[in-house]
């Protein structure tokens, strides 16, 4: 699957539902016009919380036909993409600090025929995926340090949203830049203004008390930047 760089793509992370009504998430989701369903995988190792693995995803893979935006928080993710994209991920984001061979599993997810995807940690500086940017298809900036929702957005994010727009422009390479962690309705523009494309939410839209309108509101502020791709 390839991906352009149409914004602002709505990636609500089911992180944040009602685990118990998963399958109705989904409607609700599909209901509301999200663009992608965001599954975040832990693994009590790479993050100090567990998740989903392949077969909660195959089961919720028959329930809706919106893509699934796979992000995998987990050591040695090499060893598991096949399994993630059988159960039915179209992306897939492997962490840079969990990748000693990281070109290696780029490619690997490019095999399996899903769109590849790249996160980095708050901590991580963009050089650690320089020398991989013609490899990607999605650059995951995680505005939170990873393994929990509803935590806040850590501010110098968005100058390192910028300094990866720039970064791109100067490789000329066009990757979707997707930030992941306390994305609101309040700070959504000034994220979509600074470059990002694609913007994970989950309390944001799940502890709203209207999915619909949630999604609606985020993709109203996302698109009146005036960010130009
Ligand atoms: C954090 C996850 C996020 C999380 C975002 O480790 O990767 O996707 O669900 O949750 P909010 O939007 O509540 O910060
Ligand atoms: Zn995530």
């Amino acid at each position: 699957m390839s991906l352009t760089q149409t914004t602002p793509m709505i990636a609500p992370s089911i992180l944040s539902a009602d685990f118990s009504h998963l399958g109705l998430a989904l409607q609700s989701l599909e209901d509301a016009k999200a663009d992608w369903i965001h599954i975040d995988v832990m693994d009590g190792h790479f993050v100090p919380n567990l998740t989903f693995g392949p077969p909660v995803i195959k089961a919720l893979r028959a329930k809706t036909t919106l893509p699934f935006d796979v992000h995998l928080m987990i050591e040695k993710p090499e060893l598991w993409i096949e399994a993630y994209r059988e159960a039915g991920a179209d992306g897939i984001t492997v962490h840079a600090e969990a990748c000693v061979h990281l070109h290696r599993t780029l490619g690997q997810i490019k095999e399996s025929g899903a769109w590849v995807g790249v996160s980095l940690n708050p901590h991580t500086p963009l050089s650690a995926i320089e020398e991989v940017l013609s490899e990607v298809d999605l650059i995951l900036i995680m505005s939170v340090n990873p393994g929990f929702g509803g935590q806040s957005f850590i501010p110098n994010t968005l100058d390192k949203i910028k300094r990866l727009t720039e970064l791109c422009k100067a490789r000329h390479v066009q990757p979707i830049i997707q930030v992941d962690g306390g994305v609101k309705v309040s700070n959504i523009k000034s994220i979509a203004q600074a470059g990002a494309h694609a913007f994970v939410a989950g309390s944001a839209v799940f502890k709203s008390n209207d999915v619909n309108q949630a999604v609606a509101e985020l993709r109203k502020q996302a698109s009146m930047s005036n960010h130009s791709v």
